[in-house]
């Protein structure tokens, strides 16, 4: 596949070509895109008379909660239509929310974004995308690069957390992974609508230029210049401009000002819905102000279709905004090969499944969070010990692929209960007998240690799974506690979507981990760290509160006047009276197995760039991958700035015993921020940049620029 800009000049012919021979009803059906539906007659009918550009191959507005099959022999009937029946001949892109693996399930997105490995977050990616093209995908939904500082979202499980530079990272990974391997990725969702207040789905945000451009933008922009081939519109209102029907954002910012050359779809219904949201009286204006906007695409609404025949012959929208919508989508369907069709494009045959669980085993292992070891009580021995394994996660599948698993199958899932077997086979395990309180006590009384497996069901999380309260489940919290009145050797695996409130959780047990929804191979992974096959190495990309009521709260809070600052130590003032200040869990925290110690930093200007080293030496007893990060802190500027705002991250391995130099090499043009209008201001002053293993670290060093 390629990127628009690897396009040759007689592929853009063909489009140009393409474009003055198509009728206006030819063009307007490349710009509808409607969805898998039953009455498969019906459908048929569209295709044949050009009226279907692409299909989003899901069943209803949820698709990440439905798991119902995307219809192979079915689309390729359509194909075949629309190749050999329709006037254009152009063939139908298929679009499907390939979020976080296909048939083998990766970990969702924010667990994937708390390995920072992005050389594995791509590699997942192009495994899912071969998988899927071996289905006849040419197009996922994803990545989602919404920057979330709110557990209560439920979509917070389908971003990279809360932190700018890291979620360019991630994304950018995530495109190249499904670019590369042959379907078109989507930028998601352009732009804020992680910012939902309260953390209720599609509701509403308050956003100001400066933050959009500093925090909100940040991963989009990196896209566009990865060369992401589709942008999808998010659902939201910023600050009362609905982006749906935004000229401002989704062609000055978007096109005009990043430069994005591919095409942008609304989200399902969206343009549809602008007239709920007040933006347009009826579905004859919605697709005016929405194609004026720079909505090429139209998911599901129907408006496009029925409406832009009259709108182009009035004149409402001009044929040159109709042709440059067209083109778009034109220009990403060659890219994909979709234009090369029936000739060129083989389908790729389907990688075999079991090579795909050592990777998912991997990718799991990678991302899970060592929250808590008190007295290294992990991992654990694998003889002569009796370990209980409780807990209502013992035994579970389909919660650990998580939502957004459309293909993943819930019977392909290890199961904790076996893998812990299996992984340490000499150990004595025993099981409550029945599935009381009571038995589960009793089991507790006779081990060494308890394993306790806790979790979120999956269909708690992703779109429209909001929670007011981010608490485990009463019984599974009275299990715990039942369980430490007995025993205090606890270990918590936490399988959950979202970051949740773990002060008790973390009073009553020794140890957690924090497991998340990670997929086909979630359990091996988890079971392996216990035991201490795998080393923990997971770092949080958002920050884990102790109290709902702190939300939001997120490491890069902007400086106050007064002294507030408890995220990072004692400050003077306290900001509340009925609970610590602090995060439970901060940004970039992550225990392990082994220790480190971090030499002092130090600093030096090379022309414009900033080189900050360190050496860190790995104390403990066993081989580690650490994340070293580096945040700056800023001098006195026009704007007030973050705290600190991370800047770079590299992982490293080291052996016991082993020093290792870690340089950051900061371009000072990194330095810059944007003010509201868009002007990058350069400060000048003097800078702190902070090195260690989390976004609480107090070694330092300062130059002046
Ligand atoms: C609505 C969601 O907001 C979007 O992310 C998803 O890609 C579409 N539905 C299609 O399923």
């Amino acid at each position: 596949m390629k990127l628009i800009k690897d396009l040759s000049q007689r592929e853009f012919d063909r489009v140009e070509e393409l474009l003055t021979k198509m009728t206006l009803d030819e063009k307007i059906g490349q710009l509808n895109q409607p969805n898998l539906f039953d009455d498969k007659a019906a459908l048929g009918d569209l295709v044949r008379e050009g009226k279907v550009g692409s299909l989003v191959l899901a069943y209803s507005a949820l698709a990440g909660t439905e798991s119902r099959k995307s219809q192979l022999g079915f689309r390729q009937e359509l194909q075949r239509i629309a190749i050999e029946e329709s006037p254009s001949g152009i063939p139908i892109l298929f679009g499907r929310d390939v979020i976080h693996g296909h048939r083998t399930v990766f970990p969702i997105p924010l667990m994937q974004a708390h390995s920072w490995n992005v050389d594995l977050v791509e590699k997942a990616s192009s495994t899912a995308a071969k998988e899927a093209i071996a289905d006849d995908i040419h197009w996922t939904f994803a990545p989602m690069m919404d920057i979330a500082r709110d557990p209560r979202w439920g979509r917070i499980i389908e971003g990279f957390g809360e932190d700018p530079h890291l979620a360019s990272e991630m994304a950018v990974a995530m495109i190249k992974g499904f670019q590369s391997a042959g379907i078109a990725a989507c930028a998601k969702h352009f732009v804020a609508y992680g910012a939902s207040e309260g953390g209720r789905d599609y509701n509403t945000t308050e956003v100001s230029d400066y933050t959009l451009r500093n925090i909100y933008l940040p991963p989009f922009a990196a896209s566009v210049r990865a060369g992401v081939l589709t942008v999808m519109a998010s659902f939201n209102d910023i600050s009362g401009e609905a982006v749906t029907g935004s000229r401002r954002l989704l062609t000055g910012l978007l096109k005009e000002e990043l430069g994005f050359e591919g095409f942008v779809v609304s989200d399902w219904d969206a343009v549809g819905q602008l007239i709920r949201q007040g933006a347009a009286a009826d579905r004859r204006a919605a697709a005016a102000i929405a194609i004026n906007a720079g909505i090429d695409m139209d998911m599901v609404s129907n408006c496009f279709i029925d409406h832009l025949p009259e709108l182009v012959k009035d004149g409402t929208v001009s044929e040159s905004r109709l042709n440059d919508a067209v083109r778009r989508v034109l220009l990403v369907k060659s890219a994909v090969g979709l234009l090369d069709l029936p000739d060129n494009r083989t389908p790729m045959q389907a990688p075999v499944y079991e090579l795909n669980v050592q990777l998912a085993h991997d990718a799991a292992a990678s991302g899970m969070v060592l929250l808590k070891n008190e007295f290294e009580l992990l991992p654990l021995p694998v003889q002569e010990k009796k370990i209980a394994l409780l807990g209502q996660f013992l035994n579970e599948q389909r919660s650990m692929l998580g939502s957004w698993t459309l293909d993943g199958r819930a019977e392909d899932v290890q199961v904790f209960e076996e893998c812990m077997k299996q992984t340490a086979p000499e150990l004595i395990f025993i099981n409550a007998a029945s599935g009381s309180a009571d038995a589960a006590v009793e089991a507790a009384i006779q081990a060494d240690v308890v394993i306790v497996a806790l979790g979120e069901d999956w269909n708690n999380t992703g779109e429209a799974r909001g929670h007011a309260g981010l608490l485990l489940p009463d019984e599974q919290l009275d299990l715990l506690c039942a369980v430490n009145n007995v025993n205090k050797n606890i270990v918590s695996v936490i399988f959950s979507g979202r970051p949740l409130i773990f002060d008790e959780v973390s009073q009553l047990s020794k140890a957690v981990l924090y497991a998340g929804h990670s997929g086909t191979a979630a359990a091996s992974a988890a079971a392996s760290i216990l035991f201490g096959l795998n080393d923990p190495c997971g770092k949080l990309s958002v920050t884990f509160p102790r109290n709902a009521g702190q939300i939001p709260i997120y490491y890069n809070q902007r400086s106050a006047g007064r002294d507030i600052d408890n995220y990072y130590g004692k400050a003077v003032f306290k900001n509340y009276q009925d609970c610590e200040d602090s995060p439970m869990y901060p940004f970039g925290y992550g225990l392990q197995y082994t220790t480190y110690e971090y030499g002092k930093p130090e600093i030096n200007k090379v022309d414009n760039t900033i080189c900050v080293s360190v050496d860190i030496t790995n104390t403990g007893k066993r081989t580690g991958i650490e994340t070293v990060q580096c945040y700056a802190s800023y001098p006195a500027s026009e704007f007030v700035r973050p705290i600190r705002e991370l800047k770079q991250f590299h992982r490293v391995s080291l052996n016991p015993g082993e020093t290792k130099k870690v340089e950051f090499n900061i371009e000072i043009n990194d330095l810059a921020y944007f003010a509201p209008d868009g002007k990058l201001i350069h400060s000048k002053g003097k800078y702190v940049f902070w090195i260690g293993g989390c976004s609480t670290v107090t070694e330092s060093v300062t130059i002046d620029i």
